[in-house]
């Protein structure tokens, strides 16, 4: 049945963060509930959907997963306009993955080029929580609260896309955040 296109809407995600960190595997948890332990670089980038009922709307998410490793990046200013939300990626157990997220955000405000780029809508993950029961991780929670707070109150949250924790809330509120800012 086709529904009115005000009870539509296309929601266009990129997802970005250093090589390694867990996107490609965050998104086939969330899309096809799945998990390899296998890394697999992600070359230029690649998307998948997902549908989801939000209130009266139905909302297709095109996620965009893209490559963390700088040789394997391709994308032109063109792939980055029209995104409705940003979704930042870490490793809580590599400071280094932490500390580019700076980098990411600008790169992502240039390429994009939004109207207002102080309320573009980001999201922050900071993954792989399950890594030796929490007891290799570098980067504390409040740490990456400090910076979502000083970035404009970007929402965060921790997740394991390995025991699948938190996966689905944190792209639940991913596709609002998108939805409200469309
Ligand atoms: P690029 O495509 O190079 O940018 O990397 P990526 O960010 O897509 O990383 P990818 O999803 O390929 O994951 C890298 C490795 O980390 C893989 O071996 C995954 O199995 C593993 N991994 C991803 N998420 C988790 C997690 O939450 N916990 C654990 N223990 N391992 C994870
Ligand atoms: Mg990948």
């Amino acid at each position: 049945m086709d529904l009115p296109t005000k009870r539509r809407a296309l929601l266009k995600i990129i997802v970005l963060g250093d090589s390694g960190v867990g996107k490609t595997t965050l998104m086939n948890q969330y899309v096809y509930k799945k998990f390899s332990q296998q890394y697999k670089a992600t070359i230029g980038a690649d998307f998948v959907t997902k549908e989801l009922q939000i209130d009266d709307k139905l909302v297709t998410l095109q996620i965009w997963d893209t490559a963390g490793q700088e040789r394997f990046q391709s994308l032109g200013v063109a792939f980055y306009r029209g995104a409705d939300c940003c979704v930042l990626v870490y490793d809580v157990n590599i400071h280094k993955s932490f500390e580019t997220l700076r980098n990411w955000h600008e790169e992502f405000i240039k390429q994009a080029d939004p109207a207002d780029p102080d309320a573009f809508p980001f999201v922050l993950l900071g993954n792989k929580i399950d890594i030796d029961g929490g007891n290799s991780r570098v980067v504390s929670e409040k740490k990456a609260r400090d910076w979502c707070a000083s970035n404009g109150n970007i929402p965060y949250f921790e997740t394991s896309a390995k025991e699948d924790y938190n996966v689905d809330d944190a792209f639940l509120c991913i596709a609002k955040t998108a939805l409200a800012s469309e």
